[in-house]
């Protein structure tokens, strides 16, 4: 009896033990909270890509040097997704206030055959007027979205027509171009404005 209470004792703080141990591998990795994973190796988000703005002229990822971005992948048709974060990311402007022009806001479409820079023009102006809109050649889009580790895909409508599926989150990077976090879609208002808040402060 004696041996087998031992037993169980022994089997009690060993689990205890390696819940602790277990707790301290998960917290130590996540020290640095939910999108800081600058150190632990995952795939590198961000890099070259050349786009052009409403103005015609070229854009490269040095013109976003110097200041945070939180870039937006997304296409001027889209019944939802990209008018949400748009005009989310319009009321998240307003209020960081002065603060957000320390950061450039950036909408890339993903659907450069109906997207020139006159259709991103016209469609961005419901905006915040920092958004800045880009587009391209489907090659200069493929290059960029690949970059940026962005999901799109063509998707064909019954009336002939077709529509965009793509990555819903909002990439953030910091002023030297390096990814810093994101922002998921439908995520709490709050939550997001602290987010950029951090990005003006440490990105
Ligand atoms: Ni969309």
């Amino acid at each position: 009896m004696r041996g087998r209470t031992m037993g169980l004792l022994a089997a009690a703080v060993l689990a205890v033990v390696l819940t602790i141990v277990g707790f301290t591998i998960v917290t130590g990795s996540n020290r640095f909270g939910p999108g800081q994973s600058r150190s632990t190796g995952v795939a590198t988000v961000g890099g070259p890509f050349t786009l052009t703005g409403t103005d015609g002229k070229t854009v490269t990822e040095k013109d976003l040097l110097g200041k945070p971005s939180a870039i937006f992948f997304g296409f001027t048709f889209c019944p939802e997704v990209c008018p949400t974060t748009l005009f989310e990311l319009t009321a998240l402007a307003e209020q960081l206030g002065s603060d957000a022009d320390k950061l450039n806001f950036v909408f890339i479409s993903v659907d450069p055959e109906r997207d020139g820079p006159e259709e991103m023009k016209r469609y961005i102006s419901a905006f915040d007027n920092r958004i800045i809109g880009l587009t391209g050649t489907v090659e200069q889009i493929a290059a960029a979205a690949k970059a940026f580790k962005i999901y799109y895909a063509k998707v064909p409508l019954e009336n002939g027509d077709y529509t965009m599926d793509h990555t819903a989150s909002v990439l953030l990077m910091d002023r030297q171009g390096k990814f810093f976090g994101t922002m998921a879609y439908e995520e709490a208002s709050d939550v997001m404005l602290a987010k950029l808040k951090r990005l003006v402060k440490e990105g």
